[in-house]
């Protein structure tokens, strides 16, 4: 399945929970890259009921004593141009299933690599 949607700026979260080496690791063990520490943020045009798609959980774990909830991972290819990049959809695990906001993280800065706005276009590709 593919989704489009559209490069929209968020609040800095994602380079927050991202940068802890934890979230690093089972990004690693369960999708096979270390990400680039922050969050392409997505906004879809259509909500997406993210219930059948399949996904990895990671455990809550404590750090400095603050405890972290551990996170949904689904696989996805990233389309941008004619490149084809692994990343993933990065979701709380206590999620409501549908999204229109959807946080990717992938090995590279996106916005970098592709020169990417706000406002421009990209395809995920979900693997089912
Ligand atoms: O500030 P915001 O919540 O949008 O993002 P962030 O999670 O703090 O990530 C920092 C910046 O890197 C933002 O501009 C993201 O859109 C961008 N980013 C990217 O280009 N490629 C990624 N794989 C992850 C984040």
């Amino acid at each position: 399945m593919i989704i489009e949607g559209k490069v929209v700026s968020g609040l800095g979260e994602g380079k927050k929970y991202l940068s802890i080496k934890k979230y690093k690791e089972d990004i690693k063990k369960y999708l096979g890259f270390y990400p680039y520490e922050g969050t392409l943020n997505i906004l879809l045009n259509n909500e997406i009921d993210f219930s059948n798609f399949k996904y990895f959980e990671t455990e809550d774990f404590t750090h400095n004593n603050k405890k972290y909830y551990g996170i949904r991972l689904i696989p996805v290819n990233i389309l941008i141009n004619d490149t084809k990049i692994s990343g993933g959809i990065v979701l709380p695990k206590k999620t409501k299933h549908k999204k229109n906001i959807l946080e990717i993280i992938a090995p590279i800065k996106l916005r970098e690599k592709f020169n990417l706005k706000d406002g421009d276009t990209i395809k995920i590709e979900v693997k089912r």
